[in-house]
């Protein structure tokens, strides 16, 4: 008998698929570094079959930067469009708008009075959007990430997608775990980011930054970009070397084209590159057109979406949504219980 339930026990375990949550904001058209350092991944890793997903759209954290009420309602759909271009499936996916589901903002608060703001204080992201923002150094822009640690926990992750620049986040969120556990009882699992093999695509323009549409279009190839604009930007691209320093620019090219382009293409320029017979000009014009190329099917994938109205999405996303809010529902029952306001 106690053999039976034990096997019993070991086979629900085994069949329980580790919960992957991740998120973007609806601030722009996803560029590449996006699409490398994170949105690639979630399609693969939504493919293999291996995991229960939880992707959404983080409207409430993109209300700490400004932007017309219009605008961010168009733009959160223009983002869902373009996730489901690349890929994003919501019969695998659990796929929605995080501001649909209340409970994000009920767990913050909690987390909010578990977290101490010394720690929100070494968050390098606050201290460099607060530079960048300078007139709009708002409350919510420095508990964006306990925000970020709600929307993950609410669903129980275990392994969160991201790019370089999210890590300290993600490990905020690990802090915010035990805070809590400490406090209220075990209750939440500690989670971990998992980078790609591209956890930081560098800008156009300054490629010592990180590509980020916040610095302005010359600086980012968006997927949706048509093929001259990409011709366009990647010729203004630098390439320069500054004091000696190999060109980070030419790396970041390179590094494009080897995940773009054809292998023998490829290979053909780092050759070049290293006998110091490459012309950028024409490490441009290949790249450019193997962008262009890759992203073809996104782009009229996109359109489609665009073109037939915002309705379906909104359909779609309304789909997440439900399917989203039981499970947020059952962490904040338990949470509250927890910490006695049940
Ligand atoms: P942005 O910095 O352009 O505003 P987001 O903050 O919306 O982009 O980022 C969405 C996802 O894309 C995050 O997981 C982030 O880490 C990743 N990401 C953003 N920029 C880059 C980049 N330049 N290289 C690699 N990953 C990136
Ligand atoms: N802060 C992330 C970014 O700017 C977006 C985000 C919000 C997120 N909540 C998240 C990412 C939870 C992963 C998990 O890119």
């Amino acid at each position: 008998m106690s053999l039976f339930k034990k096997s019993v026990k070991t086979q629900t375990k085994s069949m329980i698929k580790p919960i992957i949550v991740s998120g973007v904001q609806p601030t722009g058209n996803l560029h590449v570094g996006n699409y490398l350092g994170a949105v690639k991944n979630w399609v693969e890793l939504q493919n293999s079959g291996k995991y229960e997903m939880y992707i959404f759209i983080a409207d409430l954290h993109s209300l700490t930067s400004e932007m017309k009420a219009a605008d961010r309602r168009h733009q959160i759909l223009k983002t869902a469009a373009e996730l489901l271009a690349c890929g994003i499936d919501p019969k695998k996916t659990t796929f929605f708008i995080q501001s649909d589901i209340t409970s994000h903002t009920d767990l913050a608060w909690i987390f909010n009075c578990v977290t101490p703001i010394t720690e929100l204080e070494r968050m390098t992201q606050y201290k460099d959007k607060a530079t960048h923002q300078a007139k709009n150094i708002n409350a919510g822009l420095f508990t964006y990430p306990v925000l970020q640690a709600a929307d993950i926990l609410l669903y129980h992750g275990n392994v969160v997608p991201v790019g370089q620049d999210q890590i300290q986040h993600v490990e905020l969120t690990r802090d915010v775990t035990r805070w809590f556990n400490n406090k209220y009882g075990d209750y939440f699992e500690e989670p971990k980011a998992l980078l790609t093999n591209v956890p930081k695509v560098m800008s156009l323009l300054e490629p010592e930054k990180k590509m980020s549409k916040s610095y302005g279009q010359g600086h980012v190839l968006d997927l949706a970009d048509e093929p001259e604009i990409i011709e366009k930007k990647l010729r203004a691209a630098v390439t320069a070397t500054t004091g000696g320093v190999k060109a980070m620019g030419v790396a970041n090219l390179l590094m494009l084209l080897k995940h773009f382009g054809k292998e023998e293409t490829y290979k053909k320029f780092v050759t070049a590159e290293k006998d110091g017979s490459i012309r950028y000009g024409d490490l441009k014009a290949d790249l450019a057109k193997s962008i262009s190329e890759y992203f073809a099917n996104f782009r009229k994938r996109r359109n489609e979406l665009l073109n037939e109205g915002f309705d379906n999405l909104i359909d779609i996303m309304a789909t997440g949504k439900e399917k989203a809010k039981p499970v947020a529902a059952k962490t904040m029952e338990q949470v509250r219980k927890l910490v006695g306001i049940r």
